[in-house]
């Protein structure tokens, strides 16, 4: 048994690969730094391979396939992520094109090449970690919410696809809302939110990916939002949206 974790440096990666390698599971963990990969894999008791890959090069994404296709990888988590907050007019174009090649290509390419395999075999699991950001537009973090709605749109196309042609391929999507990873330092938020625990929302999401569910929402009031986000008319909810963002700017 075999799982291969994108963005297992850190975060809800990091415990994935520690709640999958509990299982039983070898790894192939992937990120771009190496020693915090290796730090994971000395305290892990079953075979890790580490791939130090920067992901925003979609040939490194392709060099990852080519280098991993003849093992037999049972899950593939595209969990590798960042975000970034800021008004659209003032952000890194470059920062911007790194999150669209980390959060949109990657996925998408690495979804793509393993898909073919495992429905050759008829068989394995694929989740793609998006966000509750995927359900909403969202202001100060707008290409960030963007990547992640194409996340779970391309996740959910595919999952129809597979339902038709009656495939026995799993593929879901984990949308949590806030997570107390590195994820905020790394998108520059100054004040977090209210956050889920890591490792539950990992072990959550592990849970209902074995349970074959598609769509993956931890917590009670992220579901809510879910259920309910189509009876709140769109200017308010960009008007909330925008003010639970704004926050993240902490006091100027
Ligand atoms: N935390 C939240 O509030 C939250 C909420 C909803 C969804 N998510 C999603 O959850 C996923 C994991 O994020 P996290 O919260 O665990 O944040 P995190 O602690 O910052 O972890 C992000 C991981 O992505 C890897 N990564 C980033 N850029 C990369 C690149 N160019 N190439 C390879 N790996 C790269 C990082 O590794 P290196 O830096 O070592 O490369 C790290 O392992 C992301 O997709 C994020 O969008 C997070």
């Amino acid at each position: 048994m075999k799982a291969l974790i994108t963005g297992a440096s850190s975060g809800l990666g990091k415990d994935f690969a520690k709640i999958l390698s509990g299982m039983g599971y070898d790894l192939i963990l992937v990120a771009r730094r190496t020693e915090r990969l290796q730090d994971l894999k000395d305290i892990l008791t079953t075979q890790i391979e580490i791939k130090t890959l920067d992901l925003s090069d979609y040939q490194n994404c392709i060099k990852l396939y080519d280098e991993v296709k003849e093992q037999q990888i049972d899950i593939l988590i595209n969990n590798a992520g960042f975000g970034l907050l800021g008004k659209f007019f003032e952000t890194s174009l470059d920062r911007e094109m790194q999150m669209i090649d980390v959060n949109i290509k990657a996925v998408h390419i690495l979804t793509k090449l393993f898909l073919r395999d495992f429905m050759n075999r008829d068989s394995g699991y694929i989740l793609n970690i998006s966000s509750s950001a995927s359900f909403f537009s969202g202001p100060l973090m707008s290409t960030y919410y963007a990547t992640k709605n194409y996340v779970t749109r391309l996740t959910e196309a595919i999952y129809k696809e597979l339902q038709v042609v009656r495939s026995n391929v799993y593929i879901g999507v984990f949308c949590p809302g806030p997570i107390a990873t590195e994820f905020n330092q790394v998108a520059q938020v100054k004040e977090n939110l209210k956050s889920l625990n890591s490792e539950k929302a990992a072990n959550y999401a592990i849970h209902q990916m074995f349970c074959r569910k598609f769509l993956i929402i931890p917590g009670f009031m992220n579901k809510c939002l879910y259920l309910f986000r189509n009876f709140i008319p769109n200017a308010l909810l960009l008007a909330i949206t925008y003010r639970i963002q704004k926050k993240k700017e902490g006091k100027k």
